[in-house]
């Protein structure tokens, strides 16, 4: 079940229409509130986190530092002087702050727009709260308006597309330029239009279990346990725990 509050920014002092980078910055700015001081830090990828990264410099001396999802992050860290350790020196984390490209009332969330999700799923799966910092446009009621990413080793793609197209999907390796775009892990990405994903713990658990699949961008299993969600208002928070 979710539950909301809602708190006015006092950087806001009456609602009027925000552009999308002052959202971000605001919500970004929000999350600092559920850093644990003295601990190691979970961060994703993507424009929202850029500003949560920013914000994080300003307490940069009470964390001990970050468990980074990709190379983009891991730079803008340690640009900003935060340590990033590798995920696999690091047991457990007391909060993941992330982006979304979309998420509906319980927690169930469409990643990987930003290429990251394989990486974003792993520091994830090793954090106790998924906090997903977001605007209000990201909030959805059913999953798969926005084209699903799938990470996918090259060989199987055009049979994994042939599986999509089984579902009624349309799926189109996702490039840069005009070659493919290869992920930080050096796969390929494939991006899905047409889903309607009403049952997005089962179609993980299905479409995870494909040969060739690294990692589908529906985040079901490492949902969010609270989602800081920014409108012209301030910032919503909703909870699904
Ligand atoms: C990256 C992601 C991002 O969190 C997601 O794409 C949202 O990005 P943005 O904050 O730029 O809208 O999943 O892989």
């Amino acid at each position: 079940m979710v539950s909301l509050s809602n708190h006015l920014s006092p950087a806001v002092p009456s609602p009027h229409a925000l552009t999308q980078d002052e959202l971000k910055t605001l919500v970004g700015q929000a999350a600092l509130d559920y850093v644990v001081r003295g601990q190691w830090v979970g961060v994703g990828t993507g424009s929202t986190v850029n500003k949560f990264i920013d914000a994080l410099g300003s307490i940069r001396h009470e964390i001990a530092g970050a468990v980074s999802s990709s190379v983009a992050s891991t730079e803008r860290l340690r640009a900003l002087g935060i340590e990033v350790r590798d995920a696999n020196t690091i047991e457990r984390l007391a909060v993941y702050i992330d982006g979304a490209d979309e998420i509906d009332g319980k927690g169930y969330m469409v990643k990987g727009g930003g290429a990251a999700l394989t990486r974003e799923k792993i520091v994830a799966a090793q954090s106790d709260r998924f906090v997903c910092i977001a605007d209000a446009s990201k909030r959805v009621s059913v999953l798969g308006k926005f084209p699903l990413p799938v990470e996918v080793i090259p060989m199987a793609s055009a049979r994994i597309t042939r599986q999509f197209a089984a579902m009624g999907g349309r799926a189109a390796v996702r490039m840069a330029g005009d070659k493919p775009l290869v992920t930080d892990n050096g796969q390929l990405l494939i991006d899905v239009q047409g889903l309607s994903i009403s049952d997005p713990l089962a179609f993980e658990a299905e479409v995870s279990q494909w040969p060739g699949v690294l990692t589908v961008g529906v985040f079901a299993f490492q949902r969010a346990h609270i989602c800081l969600l920014a409108t012209d208002a301030g910032v919503q928070t909703l909870r699904f725990d």
